[in-house]
């Protein structure tokens, strides 16, 4: 508590899961927060959770891809809190699509959208760090997909290792002016396992043989060293510590929130040799909310959850 204390900070993309985990752990450690989304009623219950516990917040509805609205969103921030000491961002939007089907529309806007929103977020807020003449935190939320090739994923790695890159060299500009830039990585997230990502990657009707192979949520547990999924407030540990001064002589880094995946040596499969099924992981998933229980959510059974590996 208070590690943020006299600060304020800027979220952008921040509905229940991530950005919203991530905007309450920064308004409770004493953060004032500025809660950013394209989505009005996203950036409203964000908003109206953090007051429920009696934290600072004000919410703005703000596309981070579009100048106009990041610049409006630095401003509104200025206006209700006087500063702005700490960005942070993930906004953008994924196509999944084979490459031979990929259509250039929905590349454009993946390719270009969460580069796009990390050039726009980082630059209003460092123009309004620097004009203030103090220093500050911008912290950018990737993906493994920055790391790795993924099968049907070219969009999405592409627009996240330009989002890296971007970081990393806006590191540098920025350093002579005390305004840091590092990035956090998560691999899949144990809130997408039993809810949206059964759609997605862990869907079997999207093993084509012709096209690509895929894991299931199984596979993916038993490459786990630490053989759990993170959770959003894995991710909203790491940037409160990015964003507080504890870690001010760090900055072009990036943190990898993914169990040990990604330092693993590629072909040892950990779960092999421990025996950890997703049948056993689900009993013990535990679906958050802005980073608190969230009972409604939970899977319906074990049954059912594990019927859906
Ligand atoms: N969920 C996962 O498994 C996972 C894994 C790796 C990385 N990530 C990354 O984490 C971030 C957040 O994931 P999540 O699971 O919380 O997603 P989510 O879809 O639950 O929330 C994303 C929020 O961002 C908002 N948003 C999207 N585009 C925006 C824009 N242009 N301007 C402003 N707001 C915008 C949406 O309205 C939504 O409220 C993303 O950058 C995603 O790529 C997620």
């Amino acid at each position: 508590m208070g590690r943020l204390e006299g600060k304020v900070a800027l979220v952008f993309g921040a509905g229940p899961n991530i950005g919203g985990t991530i905007a309450h752990f920064l308004a409770r450690e004493g953060a004032k927060v500025v809660v950013a989304d394209m989505n009005h009623d996203a950036a409203e219950d964000t908003v109206a959770f953090i007051k429920g516990k009696s934290l600072t917040a004000h919410p703005v509805q703000a596309n981070a891809t579009k100048a106009e609205d990041v610049e409006h969103a630095v401003t509104e921030t200025l206006a209700a809190f006087g500063r702005i000491d700490i960005a942070v961002n993930m906004a953008g939007r994924v196509h999944w699509s084979h490459l031979l089907d990929m259509k250039l529309d929905d590349w454009n806007e993946s390719v270009l959208s969460f580069p796009t929103a990390g050039l726009l977020t980082t630059k209003y807020a460092a123009k309004a760090m620097i004009a203030a003449g103090h220093g500050g935190s911008i912290i950018h939320l990737l993906s493994t997909a920055a790391h790795f090739g993924e099968a049907s994923g070219t969009a999405y790695t592409s627009a996240k290792a330009a989002l890296l890159s971007f970081a990393r060299s806006a590191a540098m500009d920025l350093a002579q002016y005390g305004i840091r830039v590092n990035t956090v990585t998560p691999c899949a997230m144990e809130h997408q396992l039993w809810t949206l990502m059964k759609d997605e990657i862990f869907d079997p009707d999207w093993q084509r043989p012709d096209r690509m192979s895929f894991y299931s949520r199984d596979d993916y547990l038993k490459m786990l060293p630490l053989q759990r999924f993170p959770r959003a407030s894995d991710l909203a540990w790491a940037t409160v510590f990015l964003a507080s001064d504890e870690s001010e002589i760090i900055t072009g880094i990036d943190i990898p929130v993914d169990a040990g995946l990604r330092h693993k040596y590629p072909t040892w499969t950990p779960g092999d040799h421990t025996g950890v099924n997703i049948k056993d992981y689900a009993q013990q998933v535990r679906v958050t909310r802005f980073g608190e229980p969230h009972e409604k959510l939970l899977p319906q059974s074990e049954e059912s959850a594990g019927d859906q590996t």
